[in-house]
């Protein structure tokens, strides 16, 4: 067992109405003047944004609002909250939103609070020294950047989608009521449900030699259960309270450490969905799913008792022991069974509705591996040949 480190400064309120404590919170961790950072249409027609403002003003603080935050964030908007912010002398940026609000508003944290490009930052060119305070109104169980390190944005030129983590990284405050998530359509609930169960298996299946503690893996394995149980339960019965605050829950400690450290992690869907997303505009978790399985077959051989322990503790699989590796196989395709079951597809025909062509298939090794620079994956080391091998595996 490696070392570890475990560092999740977030103070989080979970429960009905919870987003009425905006304000107070703001002004707690130093707000004098918030920028209000939305979506589309979600939050305004719901009528949380109104509840979250008056919160604000309840608490005595001025704000200004900037919405049109899409999913998969750009950087055009990042910058243009940057500037908003800096001419209205904000001093405290308040996500109302998933994990696309949320990454954007980290984004003008890094910006206001870092000198230079801030693309520079993204592009590992340049370290972060800090980020200005955000925090968080969840809306949708997904992301988890609630609690996490990082943010994913997406640049316009190049269609890039890169990740930035720091210490700075995290949400001072998350403000999480499992009712707000009640609206979402059901595409958006199993997405994000994919998602946070990749965050937790991204960090199950460490590098070969990285022993995970057991009780690391009872709470992965656990996790994994209830969001598989829940979910199901949220599709028939989208406002049923505790189905959505376990699947609430559990979106946030698959991506807070608990499940592991991420350092150890794989990573490698991540890194070959982000290139999905960022070209393709697709939903994050679904794009996982459609990588995961051909991950899966690709690697498997690395520790084939590994992907079995899945297939037993998860799937109730009995184990094979005159053959693990039918055991772990056999994982691999309930893993996907259930994806499919909660409506979300297992390739990246079905996903974008089209085969990759050969050529988008380099570009998208190209990109995944840094223009060439980069392996991916812990588990297993992946090179950009390999990349292009299991995005040709799962076209
Ligand atoms: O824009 P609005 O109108 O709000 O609609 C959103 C959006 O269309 C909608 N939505 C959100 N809450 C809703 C709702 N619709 C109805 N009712 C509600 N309560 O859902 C759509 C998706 O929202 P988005 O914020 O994009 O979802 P998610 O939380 O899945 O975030 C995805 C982004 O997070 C990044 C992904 O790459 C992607 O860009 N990630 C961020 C991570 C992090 N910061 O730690 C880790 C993840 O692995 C991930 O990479
Ligand atoms: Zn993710």
């Amino acid at each position: 067992m490696d070392n570890f480190k475990f560092h999740a400064p977030t103070q989080v309120v979970f429960g009905k109405n919870v987003e009425t404590q905006a304000g107070e919170l703001c002004k707690r961790y130093g707000a004098t003047k918030v920028l209000v950072h939305f979506g589309g249409q979600s939050a305004k027609k719901s009528g949380l944004l109104d509840r979250v403002c008056t919160s604000l003003q309840e608490a005595g603080l001025e704000y200004v609002l900037l919405g049109g935050v899409v999913p998969n964030p750009q950087l055009g908007k990042i910058l243009e909250g940057i500037d908003l912010c800096r001419k209205e002398k904000v001093d405290f940026i308040l996500a109302v939103g998933g994990g696309s609000v949320i990454d954007s508003a980290k984004g003008i944290g890094y910006g206001l609070a870092n000198d230079g490009d801030l693309w520079d930052y993204y592009a590992k060119k340049k370290t972060v020294t800090a980020m200005a305070p955000v925090g968080a109104v969840l809306t949708i169980a997904a992301a988890g950047s609630e609690m996490s390190n990082t943010t994913v944005v997406t640049n316009e030129n190049g269609w890039l989608k890169r990740g930035l983590s720091s210490d700075y990284g995290y949400c001072k405050f998350a403000l999480m009521n499992p009712e707000l998530t009640y609206t979402l359509p059901a595409y958006q609930t199993a997405s994000g449900c994919t998602d946070i169960m990749v965050h937790t298996l991204e960090r199950y299946f460490t590098a070969p030699a990285t022993h995970q503690l057991a009780i690391i893996d009872g709470i992965a394995e656990n996790l994994l259960r209830s969001v598989m149980r829940n979910v199901a339960i949220a599709l028939k019965s989208p406002q049923d309270y505790d189905a959505r605050a376990e699947i609430m829950w559990c979106g946030t400690l698959s991506h807070n450490d608990i499940t592991g450290d991420r350092s150890f992690g794989d990573w490698a869907c991540h890194q070959l969905e982000h290139e999905l997303s960022g070209m393709f505009g697709v939903a994050h978790g679904a794009g996982l799913a459609a990588v995961w399985g051909s991950w899966a077959r690709y690697v498997y051989k690395e520790n084939p008792s590994r992907f079995a322990q899945l297939a037993v503790n998860v799937f109730h699989i009995p184990y094979n022991y005159q053959n693990v590796e039918a055991t772990a196989l056999e994982g691999i395709a309930a893993m996907e069974a259930f994806y499919q079951s909660i409506g979300i597809p297992i390739t990246i025909g079905e996903l974008i509705g089209k085969e990759l062509t050969e050529e988008e298939i380099a570009t998208l090794a190209y990109k995944c591996s840094f223009m060439g620079t980069r392996t991916i994956g812990q588990f297993k080391k992946l090179t950009q040949e390999d990349m292009a091998n299991i995005y040709r595996m799962a076209k």
